[in-house]
């Protein structure tokens, strides 16, 4: 199936550039990107640098924010989290919901996954959900049935309420191999998996599981971008490291 209309371009800096260094990344980037009507830029610096990454960014509208987690809980005694009014309030439109990190280093489930996704649907944010499976998965032909099991397990909940409610929803297709690893998904796995992604979207939401963007994730720099979002059913690029310099950024977006 051919791409969704306009790309988007998210950037996940992890624990990466705090306030000032955000304000001066923006600096730089805004000057080398101008604002386009063909691409959508989502930014996710960490929840501590939201606010300036907003304000440096306040004289572009067409820069949206998000934040890289939340906790389900509205408010309370949960310290070092943060909850989705919280993030609301600071400017977040998304939020990156089962990042590889989150699912492997800090031990979040499938349940929790769910969890987060219904909550921040239910407050009017969008969730972009990652998805994707470890080496051995995939050497073991289990791709698919890895990521059906993740997406199934994060939506089903949503749309055994009403798959229309599924949406405004983005997915971010990340093999855990490919993170940050410099060994990169070829086109031709991007859009193999995308495939298979889009056909359980389609099996969950009906014709709503048509209009959700597929991001591809892992590895993405400016020098293999433009060949991953040309690959068919890549509606887009998340990415990490190569998003944390300007330039290297700019071109991203460019691509
Ligand atoms: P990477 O990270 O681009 O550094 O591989 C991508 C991600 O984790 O979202």
């Amino acid at each position: 199936m051919a791409s969704l209309r306009t790309p988007i371009l998210a950037a996940n800096w992890k624990m990466n550039l705090g306030p000032t260094a955000a304000s001066g990344f923006f600096e730089s980037f805004l000057s080398r990107y101008a604002a386009r009507a063909d691409r959508t830029v989502i930014m996710f610096p960490s929840a501590i640098a939201l606010s300036a990454a907003r304000h440096a960014a306040q004289a572009r509208p067409d820069i949206q924010f998000g934040v890289q987690n939340v906790h389900t809980a509205e408010k309370g005694a949960f310290t070092g989290e943060t909850s989705v009014s919280m993030a609301h309030d600071a400017g977040a439109q998304f939020v990156l919901i089962g990042h590889s990190e989150r699912r492997h280093v800090f031990g979040e489930t499938d349940a929790q996954t769910a969890e987060k996704v219904s909550r921040v649907s239910a407050q009017g944010l969008a969730p972009m959900l990652c998805v994707g499976e470890k080496i051995e998965e995939r050497e073991a032909g289990q791709t698919n049935a890895v990521v059906a099991r993740q997406l199934r397990a994060a939506l089903e909940g949503l749309v055994k309420q009403d798959a229309r409610a599924v949406g405004p929803l983005v997915i971010a297709y990340e093999p855990v191999w490919a993170i940050g690893t410099g060994r990169t998904a070829t086109p031709q796995d991007a859009s193999a998996a995308h495939a298979g992604i889009r056909e359980e979207l389609r099996g969950l939401s009906g014709a709503a599981g048509d209009t959700i963007p597929i991001l591809y994730g892992g590895s993405v720099t400016a020098t293999n971008a433009s060949a991953l979002l040309a690959a068919p059913g890549v509606d887009g690029l998340l990415v990490g490291g190569a998003s944390l310099d300007p330039e290297s950024w700019a071109a991203i977006c460019s691509a």
